[in-house]
């Protein structure tokens, strides 16, 4: 393991502790622009991990959610959510991690999800695997859609001008289901655990998905666009998943951009 990776892993641990203090008082929150939550405990996290970061590393640059941080160009570069699944948390609402990932010259290299709720730390590093808590992580085995249990978020921002919904409704009746918790770092770390086989959504941001993107790939996992172009965490759009339902779940997302939809949504009939 590389001591970037162990000192990750330290500072999720230390940033999870804080958050937990903060998520037992239940801390207030306020609105970042039009729909987004922010809480005290998002910008006492995003502190901690900057100062942790910066004072191992002072030369690598920095991205963070809340803005405490912008990278110029570097040769490495760390992309930081202090808090994923604010939303959930400012609600008491059992869902939410840190994440931090590292980039060197455009190629992750580490990445680490940490939940402090259920005390799991799930990590990888490039060519090294994905564990939890330190055992070794697979992708589920789940050949077909129609056994799948998939998830998928909406985003708070610009949410009327987001199509997810057509998805979310043609994969929800072909799948065991699909889960919509609000972390976007956790429900990656869950398919590269097995626990989901399938995860998709629009509009994410780097710092959401870097993490989690290198978990779900050293899991043995597939990672692309929902249009199978090569996944980006600066992508408009991402499907991660066990790479068994890549391919199908690539073709029914052709048929729904194409808007041809396999299954009709039911009429409403007045009751
Ligand atoms: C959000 C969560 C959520 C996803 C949103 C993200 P935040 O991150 O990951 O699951 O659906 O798109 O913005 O704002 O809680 O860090
Ligand atoms: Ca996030
Ligand atoms: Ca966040």
């Amino acid at each position: 393991m590389s001591s970037y990776l162990e000192i990750a892993r330290q500072i999720a641990q230390e940033a999870g502790a804080l958050l937990m203090r903060y998520y037992h008082r239940r801390v207030g929150f306020e609105l970042k622009g039009e729909f987004d939550l922010v809480t005290e405990a998002d910008h006492a996290s995003e502190a901690l991990i900057l100062e942790r970061l910066r004072s191992h590393f002072p030369t690598h640059g920095i991205v963070a959610e809340e803005g405490g941080a912008v990278a110029g160009r570097t040769e490495f570069c760390w992309y930081v959510d202090p808090l994923d699944g604010t939303t959930n948390f400012a609600h008491g609402f059992p869902a939410f991690a840190v994440s931090l990932a590292l980039e060197r010259e455009g190629r992750l290299i580490s990445g680490v999800i940490y939940d402090p709720l259920h005390q799991e730390l799930f990590e990888a590093e490039r060519g090294a695997g994905a564990c939890l808590n330190g055992r070794r992580i697979r992708v589920s085995g789940v050949q077909r859609i129609t056994d799948s249990l998939a998830a998928t978020g909406f985003p708070s921002r610009k949410r009327h001008q987001n199509i997810n919904i057509h998805f979310y409704y043609q994969v929800a009746m072909l799948s065991h289901g699909v889960r919509r918790a609000g972390s976007a770092a956790l429900d990656l770390a869950y398919v590269g655990a097995g626990r989901l086989d399938a995860f998709w959504e629009f509009g994410l941001n780097p710092w959401d998905m870097a993490a989690g993107v290198l978990i779900v790939e050293e899991a043995g996992g597939r990672v692309s666009d929902m249009l199978g172009g090569p996944a980006s965490i600066h992508g408009p759009h991402l499907l991660a998943d066990n790479g068994l339902v890549h391919e199908p779940m690539l073709g029914l997302f052709r048929e729904v951009f194409a808007g041809s939809f396999p299954t009709p949504l039911p009429e409403i009939q007045p009751v």
